[in-house]
């Protein structure tokens, strides 16, 4: 195992990812105890919020912990284009049993305008800390590694990871087309789509820090050539989604496991995509998830210009939490990768012990 993470203590190269809205204190402390890394994805928490996750996830022995912020720009404000993604949405409002909202608002900030959140982090130092989107601000990035914090940051192309390396950062997630969520892609207009082995390839010659290899892992073996392919560890989020100790919304669950067995009778095709799609449609920032009645209007209506992340992302999260009892199904954002076709109920100690026996580890 590569010397950093050697020094964390661990007994598999496995990460679970960090996965606002769905990671818990139960899910990192049970991952932790089956000797991989567990993590709290804080990005979209505030400070306050932060703290708690953080306590509970030690007080659960969770004894290291990565935990992962949200480095998007700022978004630029515009009320008039606001307004009009809101009156694209009124009938839906409607349908749902709701009112269309007043005003959008992004429901949080980035991390480099979250000192608090900063501060939080310094104060119950996980061991390790990740950036999705985009790096901190250079003192902060500083102020981490002086706590004696393993930072990383999430890349999709080798002109972000070098951006990353320069700036000092302390290893690299490698994040393939494959992977379900948001693309960490920094901001840039084009995507290379890189697949996860291909993206470790390019990324493997640039640097000798921990390089961790994330996007449609499923199984051991899957884990296991990419350890091969030159990976310090490998980092799963989608498999983890249906385990008990996950956050994992009622809703959520049923369609991942509705979608599970259409793609096992074959009413969805199970090919590369295994029926998610890679969109912008809900928040603002190409995501991969199953289809809902947003990426299915995206490519049917003409629509305005779509607000910026995260704030179209506040209009989608209006919508799912209308009254009616479809919305959720309907509006929230199902996240998952291409290998969602292959997902496992187990508990999370389980899940980790049934990849590290897999992968021959
Ligand atoms: C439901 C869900 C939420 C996610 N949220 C985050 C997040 O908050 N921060 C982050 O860095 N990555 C997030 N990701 C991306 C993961 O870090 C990782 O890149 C991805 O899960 C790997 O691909 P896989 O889902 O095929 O395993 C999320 C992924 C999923 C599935």
């Amino acid at each position: 195992m590569h010397a950093a993470l050697a020094a964390l203590g661990l007994r598999y190269p496995i990460f679970q990812a960090p996965m606002a809205g769905v990671s818990t204190p139960a899910l990192a402390a049970a991952v932790c105890r089956a000797g991989a890394l567990g993590a709290l994805g804080l990005g979209a928490s505030t400070a306050e919020g932060a703290r708690r996750q953080l306590s509970e996830a030690r007080s659960l022995e969770a004894r290291v912990l990565h935990a992962n912020g949200f480095c998007h720009p700022s978004p630029a404000r515009d009320a008039g284009q606001e307004q009009a993604w809101i009156q694209h949405f009124e009938s839906a409002f409607r349908a749902y049993g709701g009112l269309p909202p007043e005003a959008l608002a992004p429901p949080y900030v980035p991390f480099q305008e979250d000192d608090a959140l900063l501060a939080v982090v310094l104060e119950a130092k996980p061991e390790v800390v990740s950036f999705h989107f985009g790096l901190p601000r250079e003192d902060q990035l500083a102020a981490l590694k002086k706590a004696g914090i393993l930072t990383l940051a999430s890349v999709t192309c080798a002109e972000d990871a070098k951006a990353a390396l320069d700036a000092g950062i302390g290893g690299l997630i490698a994040q393939g087309l494959e992977a379900g969520g948001h693309r960490s892609t920094f901001d840039r207009e084009v995507d290379e789509g890189l697949c996860t082995a291909a993206l470790l390839a390019q990324l493997r010659p640039l640097t000798e820090r921990p390089l961790i290899a994330a996007g449609g892992v499923m199984r051991g073996q899957d884990l296991r050539s990419l350890l091969k392919g030159g990976a310090d560890a490998v980092q799963l989020g989608t498999a983890f989604l249906l385990c008990p100790e996950a956050g994992t919304a009622p809703a959520y669950r049923a369609r991942l496991s509705a979608h599970l067995a259409a793609l096992q009778t074959g009413a969805i095709p199970a090919d590369l995509e295994a029926g998610t799609v890679l969109t912008a449609a809900l928040s603002g920032r190409p995501a991969r998830g199953l289809q809902n009645e947003i990426t299915a209007r995206a490519g049917l209506l003409a629509a305005p210009p779509q607000p910026p992340y995260p704030i179209a992302y506040d209009l989608t999260k209006r919508l799912a939490a209308l009254p009616a009892p479809d919305a959720a199904e309907a509006f929230g954002a199902c996240w998952a990768g291409t290998g969602v076709g292959q997902l496992r109920a187990l508990p999370a100690t389980e899940l980790v012990e049934t990849l590290a026996r897999e992968a021959g580890l």
